[in-house]
């Protein structure tokens, strides 16, 4: 390597730390502005502990080996591991989720607002696809689809509606990873249709081309 090299690869790594020079992405929904901070929560993510009291239990959870109950209307369970439940996870910009299926269970149609999801099969059989962001001059969202079997991985990029279905009549088990300590999870027909308030039936009509007795059918299913 001559002299000449290694001086385009200091600019360039000088050039792309300029370059990443921003805000910080939110770690929450939102971070209300507050002057006393007697009344403050977090400060995009959470507050640090002293890292003279921090052992190992703070980078440890454990029990995701065990298969989780999935009698429910959806025949799956998700259980995430992230900033909540493993508070050494904090500032590091990852985190991951057990996903258990029943036979023809699903994992409804969700997106991630803050990250990108890589997915792995254990077990079972998952057909699973995420659709792009609207694209421009009307062209339809394009649905990008694939069954998956042990030891498959797919990716569903940050912030697209994805899903995972269980076409198999055996259980399924996937693990999935995430580049946010707190991905978030926004399932599309619990926030559409079962919202509180509830979106007015106007709006919801009016958005799905349908008749009003749909959407009250719709927003009946989520009524607790
Ligand atoms: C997921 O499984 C856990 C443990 O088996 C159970 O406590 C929880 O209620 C289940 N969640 C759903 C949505 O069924």
């Amino acid at each position: 390597m001559g002299t000449p090299f290694l001086i385009t690869i200091a600019t360039m790594a000088l050039l792309s730390s300029l370059a990443i020079a921003s805000d910080p992405s939110p770690l929450q929904d939102f971070c209300v502005a507050i002057n006393d901070p007697k009344n403050a929560v977090f400060v995009n993510g959470k507050i640090c502990k002293d890292p003279k009291v921090v052992n190992a239990n703070d980078f440890f959870f454990q029990g995701l080996n065990v298969p989780r109950n999935t009698a429910n209307r959806q025949g799956s369970n998700v259980t995430a591991v992230n900033v909540n439940n493993l508070a050494g996870l904090n500032t590091l910009g990852v985190s991951l989720a057990r996903l258990d299926f029943a036979p023809y269970g699903l994992n409804p149609p969700h997106t991630h607002p803050r990250a990108t999801e890589v997915l792995f099969v254990l077990e079972g059989t998952l057909n699973v696809g995420f659709v792009t962001s609207n694209p421009p001059n009307n062209m339809k969202n394009q649905l990008f689809t694939k069954t998956l079997n042990p030891g498959d991985v797919f990716v569903f990029p940050e912030g697209l509606i994805h899903f995972q279905f269980n076409v198999a009549k055996t259980n399924a088990v996937a693990f999935a990873g995430f580049g946010s300590q707190n991905p978030g999870v926004i399932t599309i027909a619990n926030a559409v249709f079962g919202s509180d308030p509830l979106i007015s039936a106007d709006v919801l009509a009016k958005a799905f081309q349908v008749d009003k007795k749909v959407i009250d059918l719709l927003e009946a299913q989520f009524l607790k």
